[in-house]
């Protein structure tokens, strides 16, 4: 047997070295994982069987090769939810998670309206979004989109059951029997200009799939694409929220802004407070 917090310790001293971001955390994350317990749970176990140990050294190796932390466990809790992921799907991250409240909340003003929302997640990925809508929202009526057929197969799993009409697909030609009738866009799309490879950490670079990461030179690629499909989709005073790069809280919304038919743009910042997504209304 081997003490718990000792293995903990341990773990979290060589993710460090390793230039993992949280170190402690994820030994704790992985322990957990390990033993079938939580973070919570942990703090109950003192010993761990030599069986056990072993399987957590394998999972620490992982990770100190900068495998991500939800490939290892296989899910990632995103609000209220948890999605299953692994190689071939983006890992939704905690930024995203105020763009898809600002979307929940946007849904539930149509209700309060009288109607039924019509809501799309372009970009579904693991189906993050579209599934928090659709289960804090449990009313609306939730499409979702992805194009990589990967991606989309970890989707379908997690949509399962949930109500939401997934499709597979690219988001410029998507929905068209949905044309001028949806209430309210969520995206979070490829964003990363090129130009900053060197600077995205190795989890994402080398594990996320590289459809999830790039969008041309400046990264604005796909919100381009997205003003045009968002404008396509949406009813009149319909909404849009897309996320982009911190170093896009200007390029971003003025994308929406030069193309003249949007009003109440605007950014907005993510949980950490930095420049995160931009929002906007059909005006015409
Ligand atoms: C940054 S990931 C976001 C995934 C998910 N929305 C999330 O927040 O976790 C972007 C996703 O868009 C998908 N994608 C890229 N280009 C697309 C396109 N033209 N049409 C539909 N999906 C696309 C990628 O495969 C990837 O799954």
């Amino acid at each position: 047997m081997t003490a718990a917090r000792r293995l903990v310790e341990e773990g979290a001293r060589r993710l460090e070295a390793a230039g993992v971001a949280s170190p402690e955390y994820d030994a704790r994350e992985l322990l957990a994982h390990v033993l079938g317990t939580t973070r919570a749970g942990l703090a109950l176990v003192d010993e761990v069987s030599e069986q056990d140990a072993a399987v957590f050294e394998k999972l620490l190796v992982r990770r100190e090769a900068r495998e991500p932390l939800q490939h290892l466990t296989g899910t990632a809790a995103f609000r209220y939810v948890d999605l299953a992921v692994g190689p071939g799907v983006f890992v939704p991250r905690p930024e995203t998670e105020m763009l898809a409240g600002w979307g929940v909340d946007r849904t539930r003003e149509v209700i309060a309206s009288g109607r039924t929302p019509l809501v799309v997640d372009l970009c579904t990925g693991s189906g993050a979004m579209a599934l928090s809508l659709a289960t804090e929202v449990p009313e609306a009526e939730v499409h979702a989109v992805e194009l990589d057929e990967s991606a989309h197969a970890w989707a379908a799993r997690n949509l399962e059951g949930s109500g939401v009409d997934l499709r597979q697909g690219d988001m410029a030609e998507a929905f068209h029997d949905l044309d001028g009738t949806v209430d309210v866009i969520v995206c979070n799309p490829p964003y990363i200009p090129l130009e900053a490879y060197e600077s995205v950490a190795a989890e994402a670079r080398d594990h996320d799939p590289s459809l999830a990461l790039w969008s041309g030179q400046d990264g604005l690629d796909a919100i381009r694409v997205l003003e045009r499909v968002a404008a396509r989709l949406l009813r009149h005073g319909g909404v849009v929220g897309a996320e982009h790069a911190e170093v896009q809280a200007e390029s971003a919304p003025a994308v929406f802004a030069a193309a003249g038919r949007w009003s109440d743009v605007r950014d907005n910042p993510d949980l950490a407070g930095r420049p995160r997504f931009v929002t906007a209304r059909l005006a015409r």
